[in-house]
Formats: C-alpha cells, sequence, structure tokens
C-alpha cells in the first residue's frame, strides 16, 4: 500500500525528532491496521480517548443519524440545539449537585482557558495554582500552568500570578491565599504517570480553599468517563468542586471539552461582560451526538466499575522482575521501570511485537496502559502477555550488550 511517510515528515509539523510513525490505515475494536496490513493492540486509545474502542457501532450510528439532521449551524450559546442540551443534561446526571450546567468547547485546553477566565472573572482574583508535574493543557494560558519550567520556559512571557504547588505536601497549601482565584487539580496525576492523589491531601486542599476563598477545579480531562472507576471521580471525594473540567473520551472519539460548574458560577460569563467566553464550534452537533450515546453505553454496560476488574487483570499478568510498579487507578495505568532507555526499548519492542503504547509527559520511565474500556479479559491476557515478551526481549538484549 502507498505510504504517507515522506509526505508526513515534510508536510505536517513535526512535534519531535522521533515521532512513533506508525501509519495507521484502519482501526477497529481495540486493534489498529497498519500500512503493512498488520493488526496491532491498541494499548493507549489515542491518549484515553477512544473509551469505546474504534469505529464502535453506537457512536457510527449516532454520527450518522445526527448528520442526517443537521451538522454545525450557529456559535456555541446563541441557539437551541438538540444534542448540546441532552448531552449537557445526561452529563449532570452524574456528577454531584449542583454541578449541572455546562460550557461545551473543543478541547481539554479549552476547557482549562475557560475555567481560568470564569474563575478570575467570578472572585476578582489575579493568582491561579496548580500542581507539579501537571498537564492542563497547551495555549499559552494552559501552558502556564503546566508543572514543569523544561516545557513552559521557552514560551515565556506567560501569564504572572501563577503558583506551583507539590503533591502531598501539606505546607505547599500554604501558598493558596486570598488573592488567589482557583487551584487546578487531578485526582489521579496523569501525566506524572498515573499516580492517584490521596483523600487526605484532597481533603486538606479543599479545607484551604475554603478558608481562603479559592475555587477548586478539578480535570476530570484523563481520570473520567469510567476510566478511573466511577463516571467522574468528582464523586469520589469528600467534597464538591466548583468546577470540573472534560475532553479526550467526552465525544466518543470526536473533539470536545467541557466546563462544568453550578449555573450561579457559570452565569459570570453572559454579563459585564457579555459574551464573556466564546467559541465557533464548541458543542458541535455531531461531537454531543457522538458523546451521549458514549455516556449511555459506558452507564449501561457498567464500563466504569469494569475498568476497576480490568485494572486487577493487567496487575494480575503484568509481572516481572524489571517491572519496578504498577501505578495508576482502573483503566488509567502505568508500568515504571529502571530508567527512561529501558522504557523507550519496551515501548519500540512492544511495536514490533504488535502492541502500541507510549511514555508520560512526566514520567519518561513508565509505560502507558489506557486502553479502551471495551477491552476484554482475553485481551488483556494476550496484550500482557506480549508486554512481557517484550520487556524479556529488551532484558536479553541488555545482557547480551554487557558480555
Ligand atoms: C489532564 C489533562 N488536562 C488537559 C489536557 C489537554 O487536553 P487537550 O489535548 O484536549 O487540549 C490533557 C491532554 O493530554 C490532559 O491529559
Amino acid at each position: 500500500m502507498y505510504s504517507h511517510r515522506g509526505d508526513f515528515l515534510r508536510h505536517l509539523a513535526q512535534t519531535s525528532p522521533a515521532p512513533m510513525g506508525l501509519e495507521v490505515v484502519a482501526a477497529h475494536g481495540v486493534r489498529l491496521k497498519d500500512v503493512h496490513g498488520r493488526w496491532l493492540y491498541d494499548l493507549i486509545g489515542g491518549i484515553s480517548v477512544c473509551s469505546l474502542g474504534h469505529g464502535h457501532p453506537v457512536i457510527q450510528r449516532a454520527l450518522k443519524k445526527q448528520l442526517r439532521k443537521f451538522s454545525h449551524v450557529m456559535v456555541y450559546g446563541e441557539m437551541v440545539q438538540g444534542p448540546q442540551v441532552l448531552f449537557a443534561k445526561k452529563l449532570s446526571e452524574f456528577l454531584p449537585k449542583p454541578l449541572d450546567c455546562v460550557y461545551f468547547v473543543n478541547s481539554g485546553t479549552e476547557a482549562t482557558e475557560a475555567a481560568m477566565k470564569l474563575a478570575k472573572r467570578a472572585t476578582g482574583r489575579p493568582k491561579i495554582a496548580a500542581f507539579n508535574e501537571a498537564y492542563h493543557g497547551s495555549s499559552q494560558g494552559a501552558l502556564s500552568l503546566m508543572g514543569s519550567e523544561y516545557f513552559r520556559g521557552a514560551y515565556r512571557p506567560l501569564l504572572p500570578g501563577i503558583t506551583t504547588l507539590h503533591y502531598e505536601q501539606a505546607e505547599s497549601l500554604q501558598h493558596i491565599d486570598k488573592a488567589t482565584a482557583a487551584v487546578f487539580f487531578e485526582t489521579v496525576r496523569a501525566e506524572a504517570g498515573t499516580r492517584p492523589v490521596s483523600q487526605e491531601f484532597l481533603n486538606a486542599l479543599y479545607a484551604r480553599c475554603r478558608a481562603t476563598g479559592t475555587l477548586l477545579v478539578l480535570d476530570e480531562i484523563q481520570t473520567g468517563l469510567g476510566r478511573t472507576g466511577a463516571m467522574f471521580s468528582t464523586s469520589t471525594l469528600d467534597f464538591v468542586p466548583d468546577m470540573v473540567l472534560s475532553a479526550k473520551a467526552l465525544g466518543g472519539g470526536m473533539p470536545i471539552g467541557a466546563l462544568i460548574s453550578s449555573p450561579q458560577l457559570m452565569q459570570h460569563f453572559s454579563h459585564a461582560p457579555i459574551l464573556g467566553h466564546l467559541t465557533t464550534f464548541g458543542g458541535h452537533p455531531l461531537s454531543c451526538a457522538a458523546g451521549l450515546a458514549c455516556l449511555k453505553f459506558i452507564a449501561k454496560e457498567g464500563l466504569g466499575e469494569q475498568a476497576l476488574a480490568k485494572e486487577a487483570m493487567f496487575r494480575h499478568f503484568l509481572q516481572h522482575s524489571k517491572i519496578q510498579g504498577v501505578f495508576g487507578k482502573g483503566l488509567l495505568l502505568s508500568l515504571e521501570f529502571e530508567n527512561e532507555a529501558f522504557n523507550f526499548k519496551v515501548i519500540e519492542q512492544c511495536l514490533k511485537l504488535g502492541v502500541v503504547s507510549d511514555w508520560f509527559l512526566f514520567n519518561a520511565k513508565s509505560l502507558r496502559i489506557a486502553p479502551p474500556l471495551i477491552m476484554t479479559e482475553k485481551e488483556i491476557k494476550k496484550i500482557s502477555g506480549l508486554v512481557l515478551e517484550a520487556i524479556d526481549k529488551v532484558a536479553e538484549e541488555e545482557i547480551k550488550g554487557v558480555k
């Protein structure tokens, strides 16, 4: 089959000197087909996106049905569009009160941007805090929150008034003060290598925010939609955050993001000034229709609860002396190795054996496991076997190299 590889390198903006470069020609279920006709298991689901795998009939039906009715008709918020309304209402069912008002955008980054603006507008405060080794998006506002000077330093000047906090360090919370509009946090530190945050620390964070009048923004862009058990990990907390961010899996594979808050908070976007946040394509009818179908399917099939059982399966099968730890929750997991070089070789070897994986932004010695939630036990066993085979091969090569 004709390869686009040359033109990919020539005409598409590159984001690293060494892209994975897998040339995909088809995708079905939990597998991707490459240009050489090989089917590979997808262990990352487009980075926590494809919860129902690829080409799921439920998503296809929803898209076709909506496409026959209408596609784009107007910018967000002006016309009553059924797919947006139905999706927003359904999402609210899975979140604690008063989180039942949705602003749809196009991506996680945009959800972060909208939340930063809403926090400043609602509190009148200038500062925003986020955590070390956290990723909330790539635009200049969201990038300002990124907990890594390596990634953000080259783009300064960024937003002023940003504070970087440290998880599990109670003293770090003292940096949240009465000038802090909001703190962005996660329940599982996705890009740090899927590290769950303790309930005690989150409760201390909540207490500090309540004492200072600071808003809490929970980034559920990777943890949400059943991936870590509950539909939203928000419902597993001892408190209700002021805002929740969603994206990635939200659209069942279609692009969409959402900022969710109480109506009381969200109303700030509608006056002084009006049109406080704008988007042309946010909440696109096709994305909403696909997202609603996906959400209903996850709930009906209990894929969230199943994600916890599947975590146990991965933990059971993935045992090897070279694996230093399995971290994370549900189907947001990581395998940690002794160093980055070893992990990169395992990822490369996995690809050769027919498994697609990846590393993390802030943790390059860990291998990513974020597969479609529909992955079966048989597939988990098969893939785990292939990952172990890859680790064996890399370990053997290491020994040969030493001799
Ligand atoms: C936790 C988290 N927040 C925000 C984002 C940004 O989302 P997007 O890539 O849709 O802009 C990501 C993307 O990886 C993420 O993992």
